[in-house]
């Protein structure tokens, strides 16, 4: 089987779906590697490399011409992408059905990664995790950049500074990366999500869990371990919280995310008026329609009370390198786990639970029950 990966077309994304060291053990399992030209320069790899480790570069329709699974960062363009080829990346497919509703039309089979269900099986595939603790890593990093001050305590001969308060909301894959990044850094971290699973997780991290506490936020995680949708009484309990909390820090982490929906509004422009001068946001969901009022896309926002407000569209691709390296490690994972050594092809078997989870389309139509409708 040939297996092509695209150079991507995304505005800022400089990341790359296979690595020198995915070729090597693609090309182990006998499938044929073609690899666009120009594909890895985003995030440093020449093509030269890929060229070395096993694979053929070239122009982007020689390297789709015959190619049975396409792997990519973002969805690609269908134009292109031959008939009967199965798709991999992290299509967006709640956003973005349009593009699935065209790869349909195209007769192309699509695999959403962010669909791969959360299982110990398939936690190798899992480029949600793997990509969000690279970004809560670095949204510190970006933080500590932003802030005019330090974020250790430091005791010098001219007197003592105070260490840094920061504190993270949402505390997920990236939420929790924050945590440690922050402590490391010398912090003095704290930190919230609706989810009770995650008190102990912050304890253990050395952060100290600030949470509303009532019925509902025993209930508040799903099946798949992802957050609900919280209620209008619990909304104005954490909002109190909130208040309380945010006026004492230096640093705020937003992650917060609710699977389908648009991210919950967890910072008002209020609260944030109450902030120091100097303060810091970075607002990690700031494309899911962010967690702080006023946060824009790529843009440095400072209030007028002086508190700068960062939010990045594409948090892995300011760490193209490394964020490839593991996306391409997810992708190799998927291609392993399916290869079927006899026929050298990816098999995909109907009944099996991960690919239940996340091949989203098949044979000319969206298939999978959340995209219904
Ligand atoms: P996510 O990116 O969907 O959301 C980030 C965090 O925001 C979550 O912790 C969520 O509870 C929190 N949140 C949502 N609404 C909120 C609100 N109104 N206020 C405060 N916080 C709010 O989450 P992520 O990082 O994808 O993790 C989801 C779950 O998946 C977690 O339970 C995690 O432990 C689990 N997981 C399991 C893996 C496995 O293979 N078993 C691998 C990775 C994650």
């Amino acid at each position: 089987m040939k297996i092509a990966v695209l150079k991507e077309t995304a505005a800022g994304e400089r990341r790359v779906a296979a690595t020198p060291e995915t070729v090597k053990k693609l090309a182990a399992l006998g499938a044929e590697v073609a690899v666009e030209a120009g594909a890895g320069v985003g995030a440093d790899i020449p093509d030269a490399e890929f060229e070395a480790a096993g694979a053929k570069v070239a122009l982007r329709s020689e390297v789709l011409a015959g190619a049975g699974l396409v792997l990519a960062i973002q969805g690609p363009e269908p134009e292109g992408l031959p008939k009967g080829a199965l798709l991999a990346a992290s299509l967006n497919p709640y956003q973005a059905k349009d593009r699935l509703q065209a790869y349909a039309a195209a007769g192309v089979d699509a695999f959403a990664l962010e669909f791969v269900p959360r299982i110990t099986r398939a936690q190798s595939m899992d480029m949600l995790s793997s990509q969000a603790n690279l970004a809560g890593y670095k949204a510190v990093i970006d933080a500590a950049e932003a802030y005019g001050r330090a974020f250790p305590m430091m005791m010098t001969a001219a007197g003592t500074v105070p260490a840094a308060r920061v504190f993270v909301m949402g505390v997920g894959v990236a939420g929790l990366q924050a945590i440690a990044t922050a402590k490391r850094l010398g912090a003095i971290v704290s930190a919230t999500d609706v989810r009770l699973a995650t008190k102990e997780q912050i304890l253990s991290l050395g952060g100290k869990p600030i949470f509303v506490e009532d019925e509902e936020t025993k209930a508040a995680e799903t099946a798949g371990g992802y957050a609900k949708e919280m209620s209008d009484a619990y909304k104005a309990k954490q909002a109190a919280l909130i208040s309380e909390t945010i006026a004492k820090q230096d640093v705020v982490i937003t992650t917060a995310l609710i699977p389908g929906r648009p991210a919950p509004r967890l910072v008002t422009a209020e609260q944030i008026a109450t902030m120091r001068p100097g303060s810091v946001i970075v607002d990690m969901s700031v494309v899911q329609g962010g967690n702080v009022e006023g946060s824009k896309a790529d843009e440095r926002v400072v209030t007028p009370n002086g508190v700068t407000i960062l939010g990045f569209s594409n948090y892995p691709s300011r760490m193209a390198s490394t964020a490839s390296s593991l996306f391409a490690r997810n992708l190799l994972n998927f291609v392993q786990t399916f290869w079927d050594r006899e026929t050298k092809t990816l098999k995909l078997p109907e009944d099996d639970e991960i690919v239940k989870g996340a091949l989203v389309v098949k044979g000319g139509a969206i298939i999978h029950p959340a995209l219904q409708g």
